[in-house]
C-alpha cells in the first residue's frame, strides 16, 4: 500500500468510530517559547488533554506534520527522519485502553494487512508510585488470541535468547512512560508501543540478545498509545480528571512495513527524491545510503519549514538556525555524492509528493526554491576554503578558536564541524568554542544544545496573563495604526510577550505611547473574557480574527474581550482583564520586510 491509501484508511477508520478530523497545524508553534517545532500530534491538544472541552467533541483524529530536532543525528539508518507525519487519534476522557488497543490492532491487521505474528507490543513495567500495566497485558493477550496467536509476556530482564514465536508482549520502564516536559502542569502517562519484526538478523553490536527495544533495526516502532492520565504537581504525578488516549504512529514507517520494504526511504514519500539524487549524482542509493538519506531528509524538512504558513528563513537564530543547519548539512553530504546545486531539483520532487495534502508548499514554491538556492550559494562560496582549513589540522583537538573561525568566516554550523571532526577521530574543544562565541558580540543567541530539545508550552499564570495581553495589544495596534495590521507571530515566555505584526514603517514614539495607554485602559476597564465554541464559518462571519493561512477545524473556540477583541484561539486566557496589571512596551523593532516586533511586559 502507498502512503495515500494508509493515510486515508486511518482517517476513515477513526471517522467511522465517531472521531472528528482536526487539521495538521503549522510546524512553527504559536505562543510557545520552549519548543521550536511541533513534534507530535498532541502538541496543539494540550489544553484539551488537561480537561478543557474540545469544540469538536472528545474523539479526534488527524495526520500532523512533525519535526524532531533530536533525531537529526540518527538520519541514515533506514527509519529515522527529522520531518515526518504522525497519524494520531485521541480520546479526551472518553474510551481508554480496551478500545484503543483493539482498534489499533484491527487497523493494522484487517485494514493494512499486517501479519499478527510479526507484531510485538511493549507496556509499562511499573515504578514505586505507578503500577505495572497489567490491564494492557490482559487486553493484548485476548487481541492476539482473536487473531489466532497465543501471546505470552516475555522476561522483564533480557538475559537470554528470546523465542519470538511465543513472547509477544514485553514490559519496560523508561521506554514506556511518556511525558512532555518536566515542569509542574506537564502531562504524562504510561504508554504501549507497537513494533514490527522486519525479520532482519540481529546485530550484536547493539547487545547480546535482541528484543523489541533493541536498536539493531530488526524491530521497528510503528505506533505509540499513550494513556495520558497524570499531571505533574509539586507533590509528584497526580491523576487527571480524565483518562485520555494520545496515540501517534509514523506514516512513513507504516507505509514501509505495509509493503515489507527495507527502509522508509523506499516508500512513495521518499523514493522520488532518492531517484532524483541518483540521476543527479550518477550513483546508486545503495552506494552511500547515509548520504542519500541525509540529503533527502534535510531538503524535505527545509521545504516544510520554509514553506510553512509561518515559514522561517535561514538565519542564526532558533528555527532559522535549524533550516540553515539542515541545508548546509545537505550540501556537505551532497558533496560526498559529488552533487552541487541540487536544492531546487529536489524541492520540486518534495512539493510533488505532498501537494495534495499541503497546498502551502505549492503556493510558496518560489519562495522555498529561492531561499534554498540563496543559502546554497552563500555556503558554497566558503565551503571549500573552510574544508581546506579544517584539513590542515594535525592535532586530535579542533581548538575553539578554529571552530569559531569555521563558524564565523566559513559559515560552518558547529554541529557540522563536530561531525567532520568525529569522522576523522578528532574532538572539538566546545567549552573554548562557547567562550569565543560569547565574546563575539550579538551572537550569543546561537544554538545551544538545550535550545532544540523538548519541553513545551506552559499554562502558568504569567504566560496566561501575557497571552490575554497579546489579544488586547493586537486590538490596540489595529485601532491606532489601522486595520492593515495583522498578526505575524507571537512568542510568550513567563517574563514577556513578543508580538510580530505587519506594518510598513516604524511607528512613532507617540503612536507607541497611545497603544500602550489603550492597552492599560482596557485592563483598567475590567472587561470579561468569554470563550464560545462555534462553527468556523460563523466565527469568521462574526469578525473574529484568525491567523491568515492557518487551517482551522470546522468548529473553533472564539475568545472575546468585552465588546472589543474577538479572536479564534486555543486559549487559555484570564477571566477578567483587571488580572493583568500594568502593561509596558519595552522594545519596538523591525522583524523583516514589512514586519514589526514589539516586546512587552506586565508589571
Ligand atoms: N505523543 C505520543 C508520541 O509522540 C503519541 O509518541
Amino acid at each position: 500500500m502507498n502512503s495515500k491509501e494508509i493515510r486515508n484508511k486511518f482517517i476513515a477508520f477513526y471517522n467511522q468510530r465517531n472521531h472528528k478530523t482536526i487539521p495538521s497545524v503549522s510546524l512553527i508553534p504559536e505562543n510557545d517559547s520552549t519548543l521550536l517545532f511541533v513534534n507530535s500530534g498532541m502538541f496543539p491538544l494540550v489544553p484539551y488533554l488537561r480537561g478543557e472541552k474540545h469544540p469538536l467533541g472528545n474523539r479526534l483524529v488527524n495526520y500532523q506534520r512533525s519535526f524532531r530536532t533530536d533525531d537529526i543525528d540518527d538520519v541514515g539508518d533506514n527509519r529515522h527522519t527529522t520531518f515526518f507525519e504522525m497519524l494520531g487519534n485521541w480520546s479526551l476522557g472518553d474510551y481508554f485502553k480496551e478500545e484503543q488497543l483493539n482498534w489499533w490492532y484491527s487497523f493494522l491487521i484487517e485494514e493494512i494487512g499486517l501479519d499478527p505474528n510479526r507484531l510485538y507490543q511493549t507496556v509499562y513495567l511499573g515504578s514505586d508510585s505507578i503500577p505495572k500495566d497489567n490491564e494492557s497485558i490482559k487486553i493484548l493477550k485476548s487481541i492476539y488470541s482473536k487473531y489466532g496467536v497465543e501471546a505470552y509476556e516475555g522476561p522483564e530482564v533480557i538475559n537470554q535468547e528470546i523465542d519470538f514465536t511465543k513472547f509477544k508482549i514485553f514490559a519496560y520502564k523508561d521506554n514506556n512512560w511518556w511525558q512532555r516536559g518536566d515542569t509542574v502542569g506537564e502531562l504524562g502517562g504510561t504508554d504501549s508501543e507497537t513494533f514490527y519484526d522486519t525479520g532482519k538478523d540481529h546485530n550484536s553490536a547493539f547487545g547480546e540478545f535482541c528484543h523489541p527495544n533493541c536498536n539493531c533495526g530488526r524491530f521497528i516502532e510503528i505506533g505509540n498509545s499513550v494513556f495520558m492520565q497524570y499531571i505533574k504537581t509539586l507533590d509528584g504525578w497526580q491523576e487527571l480528571k480524565n483518562k485520555n488516549v494520545d496515540f501517534g504512529g509514523g506514516l512513513e514507517r507504516l507505509t514501509m512495513v505495509s509493503s515489507d520494504m527495507g527502509s522508509i526511504f523506499e516508500t512513495d514519500l521518499f523514493f522520488p527524491i532518492i531517484s532524483k539524487i541518483e540521476d543527479l549524482s550518477g550513483k546508486k542509493y545503495s552506494d552511500d545510503i547515509k548520504s542519500f538519506e541525509i540529503v533527502a531528509d534535510h531538503i524535505k524538512a527545509s521545504c516544510f519549514i520554509l514553506g510553512d504558513v509561518r515559514g522561517v528563513q535561514p538565519s542564526n537564530k532558533q528555527q532559522g538556525y535549524f533550516v540553515r543547519r539542515l541545508i548546509r548539512r545537505a550540501i556537505v553530504y551532497g558533496g560526498k555524492l559529488g552533487i552541487e546545486s541540487f536544492g531546487s531539483d529536489l524541492a520540486k520532487e518534495v512539493v510533488n509528493i505532498y501537494k495534495e495534502y499541503y497546498p502551502e508548499l505549492v503556493n510558496n514554491y518560489d519562495l522555498i526554491v529561492s531561499e534554498i538556492v540563496k543559502e546554497e550559494e552563500k555556503f558554497r562560496k566558503t565551503l571549500n576554503r573552510g574544508l581546506k582549513e579544517f584539513n590542515k589540522i594535525e592535532s586530535g583537538i579542533v581548538s575553539g578558536k578554529l571552530a569559531f573561525d569555521l563558524y564565523q568566516t566559513y559559515g560552518f554550523p558547529i554541529e557540522i564541524t563536530k561531525e567532520l571532526a568525529q569522522e576523522k577521530g578528532k574532538k572539538v574543544d566546545l567549552d573554548d568554542f562557547n567562550l569565543e562565541m560569547n565574546k563575539h558580540k550579538g551572537l550569543s543567541q546561537t544554538a545551544s544544545a538545550g535550545m532544540f530539545k523538548g519541553g513545551l508550552a506552559d499554562s502558568s499564570e504569567s504566560t496566561t496573563r501575557l497571552h490575554t495581553a497579546t489579544h488586547i495589544l493586537l486590538y490596540s495596534l489595529r485601532n491606532i495604526l489601522g486595520d492593515s495590521v495583522v498578526q505575524k507571530g507571537s512568542n510568550i515566555t513567563k517574563e514577556r510577550l513578543r508580538f510580530d505584526f505587519s506594518f510598513t514603517r516604524k511607528p512613532t514614539e507617540e503612536e507607541l505611547k497611545r497603544i500602550e495607554n489603550m492597552v492599560n485602559e482596557i485592563i483598567a476597564d475590567d472587561l470579561e473574557v468569554i470563550k464560545e465554541n462555534m462553527p468556523l464559518a460563523e466565527a469568521l462571519n462574526s469578525g473574529a480574527l484568525s491567523f491568515f493561512g492557518e487551517k482551522y477545524p470546522s468548529v473553533v473556540s472564539v475568545y472575546s474581550i468585552g465588546k472589543i477583541s474577538k479572536e479564534i484561539c486555543l486559549g487559555p486566557h484570564v477571566k477578567r482583564t483587571s488580572e493583568l496589571g500594568k502593561f509596558k512596551i519595552i522594545k519596538e523593532e523591525s522583524s523583516g520586510e514589512g514586519v514589526r516586533r514589539i516586546k512587552a511586559v506586565l508589571g
